[in-house]
């Protein structure tokens, strides 16, 4: 079975490449420019250059590799960034979208796509599959017009919605434990929000849910994350903790105490019910995430 990943270059890609090569599946890696994916030469791995904004790139990829499914994880991913870049959040995150879902109909590719906890409001907290969205900022509102437009995919959808995903990065992007182990190395006090709440998602059981959706052609909305609840603040301390460093370098603010461009959603974190009935789907804790995470 051939699958096409985009955004291979990013912090997922690595972990969906590896562990769909690992399960026996043929990947297709595509990203923005040239591959960055620390993945041996194999029989079973091609990576094709492929900005997704391309319409005619798109098109003459698929045409080529005609895949069985396409993973979808490639986006402008940084809320901030898509606030202060509107157009450019809307072009990559919508548009992008739609031209690859046009191009996997043409070959009935099933259509996974990465969502994000972003799409709802942050006030009611613990979010079923089935709640209502309700964006707060540009990041959120591109994921969800994204959403609407893989809903009306004719040949089987899959939308996986997940939360602060972290684990050890191979591709450049640091995850928020990594970041806050180089805060702390540097010696620098650093403020982290204690007002908002997050069920923090382990990279690997994040992509082992992933390939359980893939396996089973299980389509619909499935919400995939860790099963604790923690601020980021509360995150951080237990980062330092583990890594035994000086956990009061770290400062709890709220939003109203420290801007950014973009607005975050105040509780999200998931019911993930739906996936462990379906998929199988489990999740360590956040603890031993950190174990695998700095090992
Ligand atoms: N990480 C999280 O905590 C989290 C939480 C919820 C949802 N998600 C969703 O999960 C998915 C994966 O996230 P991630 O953490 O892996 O993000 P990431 O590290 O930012 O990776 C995204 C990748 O998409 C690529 N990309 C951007 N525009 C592209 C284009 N026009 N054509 C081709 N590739 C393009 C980027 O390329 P360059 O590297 O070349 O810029 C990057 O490699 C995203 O859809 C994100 O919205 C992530």
């Amino acid at each position: 079975m051939k699958i096409l990943v985009t955004g291979a270059n990013g912090f997922l890609g690595y972990y969906l490449v590896k562990q769909l090569m690992d399960k026996g599946f043929f990947v297709i890696a595509t990203g923005k420019g040239a591959c960055r994916v620390p993945v041996k030469q194999s029989d079973s791995f091609v990576y094709s250059e492929m900005d997704f904004t391309d319409p005619f790139r798109v098109h003459d990829v698929f045409a080529q590799m005609r895949p069985d499914a396409v993973i979808h994880s490639g986006a402008m991913s940084k809320p901030d960034e898509c606030e202060q870049d509107q157009w450019g959040a809307y072009r990559v995150n919508v548009e992008g979208t739609i031209s690859l879902l046009l191009n996997a109909a043409e070959y009935k590719s099933h259509f996974i796509f990465l969502s994000t906890d972003f799409v709802f409001d942050g006030i009611k907290g613990m979010y079923q599959e089935n709640d209502l969205a309700n964006p707060v900022n540009y990041y959120g509102k591109t994921k969800s017009e994204a959403e609407e437009a893989v809903k009306e995919y004719e040949y089987g959808w899959s939308i996986v919605r997940t939360i602060t995903v972290y684990g050890k990065s191979y591709t450049g992007r640091k995850s928020f434990p990594e970041l806050i182990k180089e805060k702390l190395e540097k010696k620098e006090v650093y403020y982290v929000f204690d007002d908002q709440v997050r069920t923090p998602t382990y990279a690997e059981d994040l992509v082992s849910g992933i390939v359980s959706v893939i396996e089973k052609k299980a389509t619909g909305i499935y919400h995939l994350s860790g099963g604790e609840i923690l601020t980021p603040y509360q995150m951080a301390c237990e980062v330092a903790d583990y890594l035994q460093m000086d956990r009061s370098l770290l400062k709890p603010v709220t939003a109203s105490e420290l801007s950014q461009p973009a607005l975050r959603p105040l509780k999200t974190g998931f019911i993930t019910g739906k996936a462990k009935r379906d998929l199988g789907f489990k999740s360590i804790g956040f603890r031993e995430g950190l174990e695998k995470t700095f090992s």
